[in-house]
């Protein structure tokens, strides 16, 4: 039998109503409207709030969204991989705390933390599970709650995160559509830059760790700024050359929102044009690894089956990667 492909089928999505507000901020943190607007490129990202809330509640909305949008039940869904660095514990896995949420229990569920790779990572991950023809219907959910990590007295990272979830459906097709090649990278040294001090088991939570804020992220931006710009603009380039894509065959470039000159530097290298490129960064923020499906959420209406899109991220281990695609299904 032949392998299948394997394709989108649908999105769902959910971010929580709590808007967050440059201004809002300003009186929080020694910050402006301004400094984010021009060095970020974010003007507001939603938060969640209310007691015993956390990421999995956010993804398990974000999933009934989609099972109501494909007309899918339940007891369809074979896997949930879900990718977050915000689960609601450090075990069990997210995904299975989600799944039950939304009643899925004829599955089996795990995390993938590849930080804000981690939608790009887990997509590869879901695909070769479809294309071994065994499993159905998958899906992918990134889902975070940044603001649990977000130290509020940080003015160089507090600005930028936001809490949002989003979920895509996979599934086999024998048609031309769906997931063509990918290339996934990591460079473990980065990590210096860019993790969480304290909580895990090289130093457990103490009430040194608390009052030394060790139990958010931190992040020393400018090293970060420079990998990210080179690396994810390099593997967008090498994969247009890969399958002989010219910047006139690729319809949508789907890039991880964490500042826009990132993302207008990846699209410069990819020679892209705006109107292209799906930014959504000035209301959401950066999700980490929910910002790839909450923008193809946004934009699903104008998506036409056939469409080349390119998915691109960098994120915290360092990680990076992208994903070219053939869309499946016209939008509207
Ligand atoms: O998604 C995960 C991967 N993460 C990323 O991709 C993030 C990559 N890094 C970045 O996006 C940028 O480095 C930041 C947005 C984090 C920071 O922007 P930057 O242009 O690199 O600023 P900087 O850290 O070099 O700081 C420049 C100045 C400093 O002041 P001095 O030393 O020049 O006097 C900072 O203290 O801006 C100051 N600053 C602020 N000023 C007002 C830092 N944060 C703020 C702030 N408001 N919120």
């Amino acid at each position: 039998m032949e392998r299948p492909n394997a394709v989108i089928t649908g999105i769902g999505s959910y971010v929580p109503d709590y808007i967050l507000t440059n201004d809002e901020l300003s009186t929080m943190v020694d910050t402006s409207d301004e400094w984010i607007m021009t060095r970020i490129g974010i003007k507001e990202r939603r938060i969640l709030k209310g007691e015993g809330q956390g990421s999995s509640d956010l993804g398990a909305k974000a999933i009934e969204d989609l099972l109501k949008k494909t007309n899918t039940s339940v007891d369809e869904i074979d896997l949930v991989i879900c990718a977050t660095v915000t689960p609601d514990m450090h075990f069990p896995a997210n995904a299975n705390i989600i799944s039950d949420k939304v009643g899925i229990r004829n599955a089996f569920s795990f995390d993938i933390n590849a930080g804000c790779s981690g939608f790009i990572f887990s997509l590869e991950t879901a695909r070769r599970y479809v294309e071994s023809g065994q499993f159905k219907k998958v899906i992918v959910v990134g889902a975070e709650k940044m603001s649990s990590i977000v130290d509020y007295q940080d003015r160089a990272t507090c600005p930028i995160f936001g809490d949002g979830a989003a979920a895509i459906l996979l599934e086999p097709t024998s048609e031309d559509y769906g997931i063509k090649d990918s290339i996934l990278r990591v460079d473990g040294s980065g990590r210096k830059y860019l993790h969480m001090k304290a909580g895990g088991s090289v130093k457990p939570a103490s009430e040194e760790t608390i009052k030394n804020r060790e139990h958010y992220i931190f992040q020393d931006g400018r090293p970060v700024f420079k990998a990210a710009v080179s690396d994810m603009a390099d593997v967008s380039v090498e994969i247009m050359k890969n399958n002989n894509l010219t910047s006139d065959d690729v319809d949508w470039l789907v890039p991880h929102q964490a500042n826009m000159r990132i993302i207008e530097a990846t699209a410069k290298r990819m020679e892209l044009p705006k109107e292209k490129v799906m930014i959504n960064i000035q209301n959401f923020g950066n999700t980490t690894a929910a910002t790839i499906p909450l923008c193809l959420s946004q934009w699903e209406d104008k998506l036409k089956k056939g469409d080349n899109i390119i998915l691109s991220a960098f994120g915290a281990g360092f990680t990076w990667g992208t994903i070219y695609m053939k869309w499946g299904y016209n939008g509207k």
